[in-house]
């Protein structure tokens, strides 16, 4: 009883685990919570920082496809000058707030990662998530927990250069989207091939639209994966209904069987017989033992 019993107990919890997996596999993973770990490592690997040099961040091995790369500047040379990295061009007279003396830029490429932490609906990413990100930077640490938002009134844009995007059809344009910090969406079209303007800090990438037959299919898939949920979770709950009754009926037996076994300790006997380990009564017939007297 004992064995067959674990067997239905592991099988149980693989197909818990494989539940589990397949609403996992839907999850989208959140950047901000991303971005506060990452503040933590830099400050914690990169002691003397120096400034307006680019560091390379090296992330768990969970984490591989990602680039990260950090710079701490003065406010006045990024204002006077600017900053390049390989994809974001911020040119000169962009004014970072609050006001501080340093500040800090966090640059992402989210790579293989991007359609895990970010996703646009009816739309099919051709390029990396790019994000830029800027915090405050002080006496100790590469980065406070306080972010800067950019203000540009005079001068140019910030430029976003993406230089390896996927292929796609050549009637459709890549629209650029930026991800704002509110859950939002803002679609604008590239100012020159694979270039996107901006005002700001955040996470950009570039999209086509889904052809409208490829949407419907992939709604179809994902009725497919509801519909597969549903009949699982059936099922399992099937299991765990008959396993429940298999056990309060076991239980109902051992008790009866007991009690009928403390009544023979109490004079009534009676044959049983056995099958498989269940023991139980042949006959209802109960005799009632002669009673010796003593002389
Ligand atoms: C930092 O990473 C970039 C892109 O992965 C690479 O091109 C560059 O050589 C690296 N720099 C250093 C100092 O490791
Ligand atoms: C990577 O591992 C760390 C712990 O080492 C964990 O906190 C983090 O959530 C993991 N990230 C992913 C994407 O699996
Ligand atoms: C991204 O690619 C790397 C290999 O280049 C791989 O190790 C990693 O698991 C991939 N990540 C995801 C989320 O697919
Ligand atoms: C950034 O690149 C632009 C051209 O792409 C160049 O004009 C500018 O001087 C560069 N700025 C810095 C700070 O290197
Ligand atoms: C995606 O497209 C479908 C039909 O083309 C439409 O019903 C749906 O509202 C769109 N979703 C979003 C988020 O725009
Ligand atoms: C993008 O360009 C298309 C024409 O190519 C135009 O119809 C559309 O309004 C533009 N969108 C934005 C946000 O400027």
């Amino acid at each position: 009883m004992g064995h067959h019993k674990w067997l239905q107990i592991s099988w149980l919890f693989v197909s818990i685990m494989f539940l589990s997996s397949l609403v996992q596999s839907s999850q989208t993973y959140d950047h901000e919570s991303l971005e506060d770990l990452l503040c933590k490592q830099v400050n914690k690997d990169i002691v003397n920082p120096k400034t307006g040099v680019f560091y390379n961040i090296s992330l768990p091995s969970n984490y591989t496809g990602m680039e990260v790369r950090v710079v701490r500047l003065r406010t006045s040379s990024f204002y006077k000058r600017g900053v390049n990295s390989s994809f974001f061009n911020v040119p000169p007279h962009v004014v970072p707030q609050p006001i501080r003396k340093r500040m800090a830029i966090l640059y992402e490429n989210f790579g293989n990662w991007s359609s895990h932490y970010f996703n646009v609906p009816n739309y099919t990413m051709v390029a990396p998530v790019f994000g830029f990100v800027a915090y405050t930077s002080s006496g100790n640490s590469f980065m406070d927990n306080e972010k800067m938002n950019l203000v540009i009134t005079q001068g140019n844009p910030i430029l976003i250069h993406f230089h390896h995007v996927r292929l796609h059809e050549k009637n459709d344009t890549p629209i650029c989207v930026k991800f704002s910090d509110s859950g939002n969406l803002e679609f604008n079209n590239m100012t020159k091939p694979y270039v996107c303007e901006t005002y700001g800090t955040g996470h950009y990438t570039l999209v086509v639209p889904i052809p409208k037959e490829l949407y419907n299919k992939r709604q179809s898939k994902r009725f497919t994966i509801w519909w597969i949920l549903g009949f699982v979770l059936g099922f399992v709950g099937l299991v765990v209904l008959i396993l429940l009754l298999v056990t309060l009926v076991k239980a109902a037996k051992k008790t009866r069987i007991k009690k009928l076994e403390r009544n023979s300790e109490n004079g009534e006997s009676f044959d049983t017989f056995w099958i498989g380990e269940t023991k139980l009564p042949l006959a209802p017939t109960i005799r009632t033992q002669p009673v010796l007297e003593n002389d």
